[in-house]
């Protein structure tokens, strides 16, 4: 009895190890050994160009096809989750994914809680509207709604022009509602990457005007503090800068756009 109960304890153990090693094997802490080699990346994929839903549901966007290129030229498997924008950077700081991509600003404030890549793409800020709005300046938000992303440099931005101009801002977790948001005149405006707004003013015929006040900083993949990849992946970015691999994927995401 005593004997097959420690020899029951013996194999429990061994599963359990084999399990923890194979989580280990595929879990988001980039590991370097083993054929079976995953990066996990989050992203928040509301924000095309750069990281939508394909009609079937697939994530594509500059970000994911840039995320793509640097995995392979690692030599890992590249493993995408999808949050909340809101929740990147608790994700990278819980070691919960070993990189973002998700057209994040490398602001001096992140940087206190996560590590940066060099810039890859540099973008403003722009307030749109319906197309026969009346609002054309900054001046003009006075007692307006204002819609921007919940835990982005618009938000903060939002904030900040608060206190010159009085207007109410309203957070949302999701880029995408915001123009829905929008179109059903539960805000009168929206404050977005202009990058993203311009797409949607294109295809939704909506009208707009640039943020004169801002100048934020590029975008750039984030990682948590202290981790191996951001040297690996600043050299990769520094070659695909200088073989025109970076260029291409502007070319083809971000041509409207620029
Ligand atoms: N560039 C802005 C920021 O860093 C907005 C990014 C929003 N990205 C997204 N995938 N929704 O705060």
């Amino acid at each position: 009895m005593k004997k097959s109960f420690l020899f029951f304890t013996m194999i429990l153990t061994l599963v359990v190890l084999a399990a923890c090693g194979q989580s280990n094997k595929d879990g988001a802490n980039g590991e370097k050994t083993g054929d079976n080699k995953v990066l996990t990346m989050a992203t928040s994929a509301d924000f095309a160009p750069f990281e939508s839903r394909d009609p079937s549901g697939k994530v594509e966007g500059f970000d994911i096809d840039l995320a793509n290129a640097i995995a392979k030229e690692l030599g890992y498997k590249l493993d995408i989750k999808d949050m909340k924008f809101d929740g990147l950077v608790g994700a990278l700081q819980a070691k919960r994914v070993d990189m973002v991509l998700a057209g994040m600003s490398a602001t001096e404030k992140r940087k206190q809680n996560v590590d940066f890549s060099t810039a890859y793409n540099h973008s403003g800020e722009m307030f749109i509207t319906l197309k026969d709005s009346k609002i054309k300046t900054i001046d003009d938000l006075k007692g307006k709604t204002v819609g921007v992303q919940l835990g982005t440099i618009q938000e903060e931005g939002a904030k900040t022009l608060q206190k010159k101009v009085d207007f109410t801002i309203k957070p949302l977790d999701n880029a995408t509602t915001l123009i829905q948001e929008l179109l059903s005149n539960r805000i009168q405006v929206a404050y977005m990457d202009k990058s993203v707004a311009t797409g949607y003013v294109k295809e939704q015929g909506l009208a707009g005007f640039d943020d004169p006040t801002t100048s934020s900083p590029g975008m750039a993949v984030a990682f948590p503090k202290g981790s191996d990849l951001t040297d690996d992946v600043n050299k990769v970015l520094k070659d695909m800068e200088e073989n025109g691999k970076l260029q291409e994927l502007k070319d083809k995401w971000l041509k409207d756009q620029q």
